[in-house]
């Protein structure tokens, strides 16, 4: 396999790096949860807006917002944040927040929301009776695990976004072993199993996409963009999306054959004409061979069918709702987390009929959902509530499993094919050191 050119530059300024503890070390018994922090913030698009812009990375919580224990002043809320544009802003190489993210006036807008005022601690409930959550603690603690593929047998992998590393854990071990990359600085994200069990993974930063295969081969194709998901369809082909691709705006796919495939998607109304894109993100193939694709900032769904050549665009019944990880289910149901809306949406494009289901937690920051495959039970993993959530789509009964650490930003849920457990990968920059756990209901 060629290696790809290397790209020059430290793409992720601010990664990795060691996790230091937050400053406000304060020991209480029942630290609040982000959550509660945003439950502070006034409800309305800004707040959306925010929780888009500024919970991408880490959360949003103490150690923003309380260092030392005395509340960040308005200049430290502007230098903190005008840090952040700097490193991921709408004129950056990473551009995930939006272009009317203004320093001074988020500053303004905290400290005026935020005041002296800090939540009470909330101590968790405990887990459903019979429950239990066990965490692993990655090898490299300022790792960001990213993306989870449990395999036939029970073996878990895991993708290090920061160490440029595949990480696999045995049934049954606790520590890690690593699988290497055969591409230099890997930046390993999305991994998703193909119908034959070979195993394809985003590779973002080198802007590939790789497969290992069931006998250990590495093969690895240029998609020409940083990718952000991965779906193989039953043809063989394997569709992405470029994360940051505006105008135009791209998916594509890669034929068995190593053909490379790359088709525009109508331009956002809004967000295609300058920097701040509509930002890609989730990409998931329905039972009828159509592709789904969810936009983090530019708030669509957009369907495309393979056969006829045609897009549906739809948009998020709330305005900046952040429809994020989101998956089809066996009748073709979509289930999407609003991030920034806090709520379950359901879009049934046979009947082309959304319906919210708010979150049984307020602000809990819906981040992923995934449709256990068995049972039809949806999992959705939050980025605010340090909480999983089941809910049941026949009784419409959520059902909550606190998770046992404070800053658990769920990036991704997996289910074991041979078992009833299901997977977590926390991911939180800066953050608490990196981890996955195993649910088991
Ligand atoms: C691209 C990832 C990313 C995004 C998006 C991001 N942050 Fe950060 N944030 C970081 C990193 C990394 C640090 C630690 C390094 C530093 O303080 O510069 C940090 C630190 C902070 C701190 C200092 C507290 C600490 O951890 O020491 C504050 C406050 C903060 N962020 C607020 C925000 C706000 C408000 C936004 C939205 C405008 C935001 N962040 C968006 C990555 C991010």
């Amino acid at each position: 396999m060629p290696a790809p050119p290397s790209r020059s530059g430290p793409f992720w300024p601010w990664a990795p790096r060691r996790p230091r503890p937050a400053r406000s070390a304060r020991p209480a018994p029942c630290p609040a949860r982000s959550s509660d922090w945003l439950t502070l913030l006034p409800d309305g698009a800004e707040k959306r807006q925010f929780i888009i812009d500024c919970t991408n990375c880490h959360q949003f919580g103490a150690r923003q917002a309380l260092p030392d224990g005395v509340p960040r002043a308005g200049a430290e809320w502007e230098a903190a944040v005008t840090r952040m544009v700097g490193y991921a802003g709408a004129t950056t190489r990473f551009p995930i927040i939006s272009a009317g993210r203004d320093p001074a006036a988020t500053a303004r807008w905290l400290t005026a929301a935020l005041g002296a005022r800090t939540p009470a601690a909330t101590c968790d409930a405990p887990l459903p009776a019979g429950a239990t959550v066990t965490e692993f603690l990655m090898p490299d603690s300022s790792d960001l695990p990213h993306d989870l593929l449990i395999e036939a047998g029970g073996r878990v992998l895991v993708t290090g976004m920061f160490t440029h590393r595949l990480w696999s854990l045995a049934p049954g071990a606790t520590a890690f072993t690593e699988i290497p990359i055969p591409v230099e600085r890997a930046n390993p994200r999305a991994i998703e199993a193909d119908d034959a069990g070979d195993r394809w993974l985003v590779l973002g930063n080198p802007h590939r996409l790789a497969r290992w295969t069931r006998d250990g081969r590495w093969d690895s194709w240029d998609v020409g963009m940083y990718a952000h998901s991965l779906a193989p369809d039953r043809q063989g082909r394997v569709w992405f999306n470029g994360h940051f691709t505006r105008a135009p705006e791209q998916i594509g796919y890669v034929e068995p054959s190593g053909r490379v495939t790359t088709i525009d998607v109508p331009a956002h109304p809004a967000l295609a004409s300058g920097p701040g894109g509509p930002i890609p993100y989730e990409l998931r193939v329905a039972p009828d061979g159509r592709i789904w694709m969810s936009e983090l900032q530019g708030n669509r769904i957009i369907g495309y069918d393979p056969a006829r050549r045609t897009f549906t665009v739809r948009d998020l019944p709330t305005p900046v709702s952040a429809p994020r990880r989101f998956d089809i289910d066996a009748r073709g149901v979509l289930w999407i987390p609003a991030y920034a809306g806090n709520a379950l949406v359901r879009y049934d494009p046979a009947a082309d009929r959304f319906e919210t289901i708010p979150m049984p937690v307020r602000d809990a920051v819906p981040y992923v959902v995934r449709v256990q495959p068995r049972t039809g039970t949806l999992w959705i993993g939050t980025s605010g509530a340090d909480a999983v959530f089941a809910f049941d789509p026949a009784t419409r009964q959520f059902t909550t499993y606190p998770l046992p650490s404070r800053g658990a930003v769920v990036r991704h849920i997996a289910f074991d094919p041979g078992s009833r457990d299901v997977w977590l990968a926390y991911g939180a920059s800066p953050g608490i050191p990196a981890r996955i756990a195993r649910l088991s209901p």
